[in-house]
């Protein structure tokens, strides 16, 4: 396992280049399925979890070219079976959303309990109940579950539990179902809009996506199509926070601020300023942060994904915040780590936690435990005047390419060491 040696306290200048978003990239390349036509996906973010879902589509037969860096060919003629690879499938939990095309073209999968970031219990009962509902029959044997349908029948779903691949999982799957679909109770996620007009471009009819209610009327088939990745608004705001954190004034090209409201929100209160041009934001950090409490929630509520980035900002902010994780039930455990460097922070129960700052964060060897607080680690390691060693780098490396080049690229003392 690589690991990252990082000495903080260097001034940071200059512009950080936001990359294609991992988690609307890792649709696309499900929604690839759908078709037996040739799909052309650019501004791919080269992750690892980008190569999980490649691997997993290779070994059903899918024909994946690499064009050039971010561009890919995905030609999904021939389909051999609906058996997902379980020791890739149980890496990330973007292989539930391959379940639903996969149902769509081959009617039968199989597919092991969806692994991932261990942030808490992630069930997927959404999921067999909207494949039961689409008309499939669902079983799970020795830790594998099995779905199949002859035909795929159009349904109104009500989703008990707002969720970001349950609703993308069951649009694709409606694409080619018979009828007429009604989704109730959606995430609102900019990912799941910008899925439903890939999809629409190669000729679904789906309407609604971005609202709480889509409406998809099914059609025989999709043509192929092409589709540029949007920029990542998590790793958008990662930079920003990271620019606020150190202080430093930082400009983040190539997002869209207008995903960034909540964010934008927080920053501002806590005494950050903006200069904002169409795809760019440069970060004015103030001469103290003042602290702000934070309540994670769906889009467009402030993402749990960047609650742990947030979380190092608010040590470095004078007074009391709070921290309020709405959405999992596990993912303030790595503050445990945040204490060992110096953070300030006392967790309530698993849902809050508070903070009292500024407090001098210190140099410290930290294992990375998921992708956002393995981020956030690297946020603090800058904020620090020490060295510290962030093992485990895979982790960071599953949602951030080449994190290490970017941020020495404005400035940041930071090194890969291969293990
Ligand atoms: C997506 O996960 C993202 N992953 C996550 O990003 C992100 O944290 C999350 O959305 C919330 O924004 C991908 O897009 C691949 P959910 P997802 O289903 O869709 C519960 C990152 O770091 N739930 O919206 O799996 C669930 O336990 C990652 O990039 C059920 O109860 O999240 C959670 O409490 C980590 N039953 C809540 O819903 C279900 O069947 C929201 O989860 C499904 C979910």
């Amino acid at each position: 396992m690589d690991t990252f040696v990082i000495r903080g306290g260097n001034r940071l200048h200059g512009t950080l280049t936001v990359n294609g978003s991992k988690n609307a990239a890792l649709k696309a390349f499900a929604a690839a399925l759908l078709t037996s036509q040739p799909v052309r996906l650019s501004n791919v973010p080269e992750v690892e979890d980008v190569a999980r879902i490649i691997e997993m589509l290779r070994k059903l037969g899918v024909v994946v070219r690499r064009l050039r860096q971010g561009t890919y060919s995905v030609i999904a003629r021939h389909i051999e079976h609906g058996n997902l690879d379980p020791d890739t499938a149980k890496r990330i939990r973007a292989s539930i959303v391959l379940t639903g095309p996969l149902l769509a073209r081959t009617g039968a999968v199989s597919f092991p309990y969806p692994g991932g970031c261990v942030i808490g219990k992630r069930p997927i009962d959404v999921f067999e109940a909207g494949y039961r509902a689409f008309g499939a029959r669902l079983h799970e044997r020795k830790g594998m579950f099995h779905v199949a349908a002859k035909r795929l029948i159009g349904t109104t779903f009500f989703f008990g539990t707002v969720s970001v691949t349950g609703t993308e999982t069951l649009m694709m799957t409606a694409v080619l179902a018979e009828g007429t679909t009604v989704l109730k109770n959606c995430a609102c996620e900019p990912d799941v809009e910008e899925l439903s007009k890939f999809l629409n471009a190669c000729g679904a009819k789906i309407s609604g996506a971005g609202s709480p209610t889509i409406t998809i009327h099914g059609v025989r088939r999709l043509s192929g199509g092409s589709y540029s990745v949007m920029p990542d608004r998590i790793e958008a705001g990662t930079f920003l926070i990271l620019a606020a954190a150190t202080g430093n004034r930082l400009t983040v090209d190539r997002c869209i601020p207008g995903h960034l409201d909540s964010v934008l929100d927080v920053l501002r209160k806590m005494g950050v300023r903006f200069r904002a041009q169409k795809n760019s934001l440069t970060v004015i950090p103030p001469k103290r942060l003042t602290a702000v409490s934070v309540k994670t929630r769906e889009y467009p509520g402030f993402p749990t994904d960047l609650q742990a980035p947030v979380c190092v900002l608010q040590t470095q902010a004078e007074g009391r915040s709070l921290i309020h994780e709405t959405i999992y039930e596990g993912r303030l455990y790595w503050t445990e780590e945040l204490k060992r460097m110096g953070a300030d922070v006392r967790l309530f129960d698993p849902h809050r936690l508070e903070i009292q700052g500024p407090t001098a964060l210190r140099g410290r060897d930290i294992e990375s435990p998921d992708i956002r607080a393995g981020m956030a680690f690297i946020i603090a390691a800058l904020c620090t005047r020490g060295t510290s060693t962030i093992n485990d780098a895979y982790q960071i490396d599953r949602g951030y390419e080449r994190i290490e080049e970017r941020l020495k690229a404005v400035g940041a003392s930071i090194r890969r060491v291969r293990n």
